[in-house]
């Protein structure tokens, strides 16, 4: 599916941008301590240094509002009229995560969902929430996107522990026009469920309930085929990515910044070869804070803005690649924005 948001004048425009990981750091030297793996191997497969897992009792909606909260500070306060929980962890199977996080920051009675697209939620809620402004159901909305993705992991699979890591990014979205910097350029946006079996929880859920007997089989955890989703992750996001760049009306050469997804600095390095760009046009985080999943994106463009290495002015390509399978891609040139502590 691909598509503008809307009209000229019916643009969703960024205007506020905030992040919060949890404070607890787990280095690769913790985890060598526990599995069959080492600290040269995590470094050279991944390029992950350290991750933020939450604590025990800490969950998606404790860095939501965190996230969410310095986000609306950057925006300057003002109204909002609808809240976009992106999450693969919501704090229950029911009811949703939103709803919660818009009470406890203070937004009780506006519309409020979540959105699951695994690690292309930060685009696919982009897209929910530029649809509400562009359907004029709302003038200005918060996006979030937080996952305390620990919490589904197997601590004795070495194949996904060190990979993932937990935070929160948020944006709001105010309307505006299409020539305004922040305003989010045409989407891009797949799935493919034939490949559904490469990412899965699969306990927990409809075909598979519990409680009942904890499975002994780790159904109730993440699994991953890491080969074959590195794979189609290359392939998507690129063919994503040259897709939104069209639609766009942009060359290769016009992109500063290419913010994708942090799944493996090795897939982010696959995907500037095959779209034929330098490696320092890749913003990259994922040595600090791991695979983020739906947070990765707006965790990583919060984090680029603080440091300066995405800068205002800077047109950019996000692309995201995820579980579903899903990806998306858009481009925005990156307005002016304020940062406030989480
Ligand atoms: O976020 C959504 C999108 N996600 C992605 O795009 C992730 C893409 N995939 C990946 O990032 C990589 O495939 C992984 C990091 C998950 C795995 O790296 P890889 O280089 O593809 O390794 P592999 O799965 O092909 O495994 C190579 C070897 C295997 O051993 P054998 O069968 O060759 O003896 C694994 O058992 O590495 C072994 N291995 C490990 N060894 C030490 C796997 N994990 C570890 C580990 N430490 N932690």
């Amino acid at each position: 599916m691909t598509g503008g948001t809307g009209g000229a004048a019916d643009r969703a425009v960024i205007c506020g941008i905030g992040y919060r990981v949890p404070d607890r750091i787990v280095t690769n030297a913790e985890l060598c301590a526990r599995l069959d793996t080492s600290e040269d191997w995590i470094v050279a497969r991944t390029g992950i240094s350290r991750r933020r897992w939450v604590e025990p009792g800490e969950a998606t909606s404790d860095l939501a509002v965190r996230a969410g909260r310095a986000a609306l500070k950057s925006a300057g306060g003002g109204q909002i009229d609808a809240v976009v929980l992106a999450t693969t962890t919501p704090d229950q199977r029911c009811p949703a995560t939103a709803p919660e996080v818009a009470s406890r920051l203070g937004l009780g009675g506006v519309a409020a969902l979540d959105v699951s697209a695994v690690c292309t939620g930060f685009l696919y809620g982009l897209a929910t929430a530029a649809g509400f402004i562009a359907a004029g159901l709302a003038e200005r909305v918060l996006m979030i996107a937080a996952e305390a993705f620990s919490t589904l992991l197997d601590p004795d699979d070495r194949t996904t522990l060190p990979i993932f890591g937990d935070g929160a990014g948020a944006v709001v979205l105010r309307r505006g026009r299409a020539d305004e910097p922040g305003a989010v350029g045409p989407l891009v946006l797949g799935s493919d469920g034939d490949r559904s079996e490469l990412i899965t929880v699969k306990a927990g859920g409809a075909r598979q309930p519990f409680p009942g007997p904890i499975p002994d089989d780790g159904s109730q955890y993440f699994k991953m085929r890491g080969r074959e989703v590195f794979r189609q992750s290359v392939e998507r996001m690129s063919a994503a990515g040259t897709e939104a760049l069209s639609l766009a009306g942009w060359q290769l050469g016009d992109v500063d910044r290419v913010v994708t997804h942090q799944a493996n600095a090795r897939v982010s390095a696959a995907l500037a070869e095959r779209l034929g760009l330098r490696r320092d046009v890749m913003a990259q985080n994922i040595a600090d804070v791991g695979n983020t999943a739906a947070a990765s994106i707006p965790v990583l463009l919060a984090q680029a803005t603080a440091d300066g290495s995405v800068e205002a002015g800077h047109r950019l390509l996000l692309v995201a690649f995820g579980g579903g399978l899903t990806w998306g891609a858009t481009t925005l040139t990156w307005p002016h924005l304020e940062l406030h502590d989480a």
